[in-house]
């Protein structure tokens, strides 16, 4: 089965985690800072604080936002994106409210969240799907004119720009995500960018339990005494994460021309072949192609996407689909009650949507492998299309 998505561990990760293992630090050590302070330089951030995942990250940074402080707080969230997103905003018992995406990108569109915007909104969130940068500047132009947080999911797009900002300074809170799948890895593990230096701060108490120093600077210090001084979390990144996530960061930029190729040459070969749209890119953006989706007409083909799902499956092709609207999910429909017909266009492209396989170790024979299974499986048509159905 070739995967839709797959790490690139090389000798050098390898042996970097070793080195890590040997040290005195397993965990809150020296390759924690030096992990933060690279990446932050990375995507022009002046501070970056590390955490155990990319949903703890999200977490963090919706409390660093002040998220929840008051009862009937609203963060305005896109309908397709990973629950991560939105299960943040519940962590901190305010509720999601669900914006409609962009059908080309599907990425949140502005002027949908402009319509959802009330008195009790305090943030938008920009999620950067399948690694292409959102629309930041009619976001930020919003979130100004209402005086809003803007938080920017990127657990897709490290690696992404918007002219020449980087992902990671484009938002007032940036989260990453280095779980294998994504552009860099540490195992499990993310990141916030930010420039506020209290909110880092906030992030660093917030992943330590609420306690204001860390075991290090205790030692480094002679102190015992520790101040819990709010509610924090253990959401801490080890040393040996951040030996991996420093090795795989000095990897980035040829990780992300790798992806690009890969793109670029699907791109050239679905050109001809009506029935697979890939999604389409804005100008003047740098795509980091976490994903590569396509929309698969129905229409034309008279076979579900679900069926070329299945067909690609037994193909011995990986694909997969990102993703369901947040609110369709059982926990969301008993909660908050049947949200249907609140993002259409979600609801639309949910259903036409396929995820094939991209990472930087594919081959462009394997490109041509799954470009041949998605031509060959309309050619042998089922005789029942009742699976089409
Ligand atoms: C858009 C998005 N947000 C958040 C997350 C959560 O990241 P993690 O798995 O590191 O907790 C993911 C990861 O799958 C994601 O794709």
């Amino acid at each position: 089965m070739l995967p839709y998505g797959k790490q690139t561990i090389e000798k050098d990760d390898i042996e970097a985690v070793v080195e890590a293992l040997q040290s005195d630090w397993l965990t809150t050590g020296p390759l924690v800072s030096t992990f933060e302070t690279t990446f932050a330089q990375t995507v022009g951030s002046q501070h970056a604080v590390s955490f155990s995942s990319g949903t703890a990250a999200l977490h963090a940074a919706m409390h660093a936002a002040g998220i929840g402080a008051e009862a009937k707080d609203e963060v305005i969230v896109p309908a397709i994106t990973f629950v991560a997103t939105s299960n943040a905003v519940l962590y901190q018992n305010a509720k999601p409210v669900f914006a409609d995406v962009n059908p080309d990108s599907l990425l949140i569109d502005p002027e949908d969240v402009a319509r959802k915007i009330t008195a009790n909104t305090k943030a938008i969130v920009a999620m950067d799907y399948a690694g292409q940068p959102c629309d930041y500047a009619a976001l930020r132009a919003l979130a100004d004119q209402h005086n809003l947080v803007l938080l920017s999911d990127a657990c897709h797009s490290l690696g992404g720009a918007v002219g020449p900002t980087q992902v990671g300074s484009l938002a007032d809170f940036t989260c990453f995500s280095f779980h294998p799948i994504k552009q860099i890895t540490s195992a499990e593990g993310g990141m916030v960018t930010t420039n506020n230096d209290l909110a880092a701060t906030t992030l660093k108490e917030f992943r330590n339990h609420g306690i204001t120093t860390d075991h290090r600077q205790r030692e480094s210090k002679q102190q015992h005494q520790y101040a819990m001084e709010s509610l924090g979390f253990n959401y801490r990144l080890t040393d040996l994460q951040c030996a991996l996530g420093l090795s795989q960061l000095a990897k980035l930029k040829r990780f992300t021309r790798r992806r690009n190729d890969i793109a670029r040459f699907y791109r050239s070969l679905l050109e001809p072949i009506s029935h697979v749209n890939p999604l389409k890119t804005r100008t003047g953006i740098e795509h980091a192609h976490h994903l590569f989706v396509i929309r698969w007409d129905q229409n034309s083909t008279g076979l579900s996407r679900d069926y070329a799902f299945e067909q690609l499956r037994d193909r011995g092709i990986g694909v997969n689909v990102h993703y369901q609207p947040v609110y369709q999910h059982p926990y969301y429909v008993n909660r908050f009650g049947d949200q249907t017909g609140q993002c259409p266009r979600a609801e639309q492209a949910y259903h036409e949507i396929l995820s094939l396989p991209i990472f930087p170790g594919m081959r462009e024979e394997d490109v041509r492998r799954v470009v041949g299974q998605l031509q060959a499986i309309t050619q042998a048509k089922p005789n029942s299309l009742s699976k089409a159905a």
